[in-house]
């Protein structure tokens, strides 16, 4: 019970969070109320009740039409907004926030509305709770190159506005390299730049976010485990995984929290954080994650310590945030 005061305590980062998943149900009604647009659910109750998913794609169906009631640039803010008051509950002091565009361009949604109320929020969250807030653009990877092109293209004139780009959605299907020339452009930009690899996928597209993605980060990566040569590489290269449990869980990637693999990643010397993923579908933000899951793999304070370390040293701060953090 003290450690698990102490966990809840610590500072931390958080680095893998979607914010189109932390709308939550009552937000979703609000918003689709002021907004005039019909939901397929009934209630707020109904709603959650369809919060039980099977594997990834399942989750998505639903992610996807939850999204469906951000219209404004207020919306958004709302949304993100929302997130950083449960982040500051849980002493998280800087995230990393990602976000969608094509979701909501592909319905009409300006970029620029998109943009404009997260970033207000992250603004608003430095100012008012001291939370360091960073933007990180996905990129659809069931959607085809041209088309991720095409939203760098329109993500251009805010460069200043976010820090990197990501890769997520459907996994299977559509390894890293589809997206290889738009990451180059991406990078070239001067654009940090990290991918969702190995949550369902084979350790192979793990390598190749690596070698032709060049990303910093590998999101998820719980597949690692499978090929003990790119685990090798990820502790060498100090490569972080940005692992999910509770998402884990309830996208049936491990059966139940007892069967998670994050000691072990630990165990293996590599840079393992912990992360809430979409929290409003999987059941609860950053402390829940940490809580739930020292529980349930009985990890010790010295282990809390060295995930609190390792989401600072695997993110994006700046250097003199490191420094405060450390
Ligand atoms: N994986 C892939 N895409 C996603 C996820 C995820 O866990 N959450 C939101 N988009
Ligand atoms: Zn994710």
């Amino acid at each position: 019970a003290a450690l698990l005061g102490f966990v809840r305590a610590m500072p931390k980062a958080e680095l893998h969070i979607h914010i189109e998943g932390s709308l939550e149900p009552e937000l979703i009604f609000a918003l689709a109320e002021r907004n005039g647009v019909r939901l397929a659910y009934a209630s707020v109750d109904e709603l959650r009740a369809a919060y039980a998913f099977t594997n990834l794609q399942s989750f998505l169906d639903i992610y996807y039409a939850g999204a469906s009631v951000l219209l404004t640039a207020q919306d958004f803010f709302d949304m993100a907004w929302a997130y950083f008051l449960r982040a500051k509950a849980d002493n998280v002091v800087h995230a990393e926030l990602f976000f969608d565009p094509q979701t909501h361009t592909d319905r009409g949604v300006p970029f620029e509305y998109v943009i404009d109320g997260l970033s207000r929020a992250c603004a608003q969250a430095w100012q008012e709770l001291g939370i360091r807030g960073e933007l990180i653009l996905c990129f659809l990877r069931h959607l085809s190159e041209e088309a991720a092109f095409a939203t760098l293209e329109q993500a251009r004139p805010y460069r200043d506005k976010f820090i990197g780009v990501g890769l997520d959605s459907s996994e299977v299907g559509h390894p890293p390299e589809k997206f290889e020339r738009v990451f180059a452009a991406a990078r070239e930009l001067g654009l940090h730049a990290v991918a969702h690899a190995g949550e369902e996928g084979p350790p192979e597209y793990i390598w190749s976010a690596l070698d032709k993605l060049k990303v910093q980060r590998i999101d998820h990566g719980v597949q690692a485990l499978r090929d003990p040569a790119l685990v090798q590489r990820l502790v060498r290269e100090r490569v972080p995984l940005t692992v999910c449990p509770l998402s884990n869980v309830k996208l049936c990637v491990f059966k139940d929290l007892r069967q998670h693999n994050l000691g072990e990643l630990l165990a293996q010397g590599l840079v393992a954080t912990v992360n809430s993923d979409d929290p409003a579908y999987f059941g609860g933000y950053m402390n829940q994650n940490f809580v739930e899951t020292f529980a349930a793999l009985e990890l010790d304070a010295g282990q809390a310590v060295t995930l609190a370390r390792n989401s600072f040293e695997a993110s994006f701060a700046s250097a003199a945030d490191k420094a405060r953090y450390a």
